[in-house]
């Protein structure tokens, strides 16, 4: 990230009214009168250990009217991993029929830690990932920024220490129009693809914009897809799909344990290789 100090919105909205500039500023989520809209605007701009959280809603629809069509049973079991917010889980749920949904990510929470400096955001092991206060929202990360702002963002996020904040509060990352679907049949689990699946075997596993070289490189990504085979029953369905930025995508069907070329839209996953080479 080339800029991880940005202007807080509310702030530059003082400076210059009507004008869309700055970041959102993430302590918005802590407001119980947020609308979905703003909630949604700032989870999409979180960047949480390296991946953005960037979602909206019915993102990759020639994916979903094919998901639709693919004979899918009405009882089919549906993992939709990585799936940030849900927003785009809400648009395929609407679109087909299931017995149960998945939503799952590896963050769908995170701890709101106020200090003197301002509020730091953090993971479930209180390692930070963002800062905000009145003027800034600075993101945890340094790598391509100008060494005018890598020392500052080193210096900020070095010094925080979760025990010694005044306030920590658990701040959900989830589309608020996901929270009153939850139940048995629409199931919100925190899930990493680098780790076993934990639940019941799945029909159709979804994976968008998750599976990127730009995030993981290609061991990492072979790891995963290992992952995802085995949350499939025998016959059971992978969709990988990108946004990059027009909508290309593979159905995979998983067949005496390899995968094949179901069907495809735009040009097809990056990472279709790593997958139908999988052993
Ligand atoms: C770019 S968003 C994609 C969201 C949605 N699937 C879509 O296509 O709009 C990537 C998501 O992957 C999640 N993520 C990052 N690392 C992960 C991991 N190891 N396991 C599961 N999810 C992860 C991030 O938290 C983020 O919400």
């Amino acid at each position: 990230m080339r800029r991880p100090i940005r202007l807080n919105r509310n702030f530059c909205r003082k400076l210059w009214p009507g004008m869309q500039r700055g970041c959102p500023d993430p302590r918005g989520l802590l407001d119980a009168g947020i609308s979905d809209s703003d909630a949604n605007e700032i989870l999409v701009r979180m960047k949480i250990h390296g991946v953005f959280k960037t979602t909206w809603s019915d993102r990759f629809p020639q994916t979903t009217r094919l998901l639709a069509s693919s004979g899918l049973s009405p009882q089919a079991v549906i993992a939709d991993v990585g799936a940030s917010d849900g927003s785009t889980s809400l648009s395929v749920m609407q679109a087909m029929r299931f017995g149960r949904y998945y939503v799952t990510d590896r963050y769908v929470e995170a701890y709101a830690c106020t200090t003197r400096k301002g509020m730091f955001f953090c993971d479930e092991h209180a390692n930070p990932f963002m800062f905000a206060n009145r003027f800034v929202v600075i993101y945890n990360e340094t790598g391509e920024a100008p060494r005018s702002q890598s020392g500052i963002v080193k210096n900020l996020f070095a010094g925080f220490d979760m025990a010694k904040c005044k306030d920590v509060r658990k701040v959900p990352l989830m589309n608020r129009a996901l929270l009153p679907k939850l139940g048995d049949d629409v199931r919100l689990e925190r899930y990493d693809i680098f780790e076993a699946w934990p639940h019941e075997k799945a029909d159709l596993v979804i994976a968008a914009n998750i599976l990127n070289r730009d995030y993981f490189a290609d061991s990492l990504l072979s790891d995963a897809l290992r992952n995802l085979k085995g949350a499939l029953k025998d016959g059971g369905r992978l969709a990988l799909i990108e946004n990059r930025p027009a909508e290309q995508s593979n159905l995979f069907r998983l067949e005496h344990g390899r995968f094949i070329v179901e069907s495809q839209v735009g040009a097809g996953s990056d990472v279709k290789a790593l997958v139908t080479g999988l052993a």
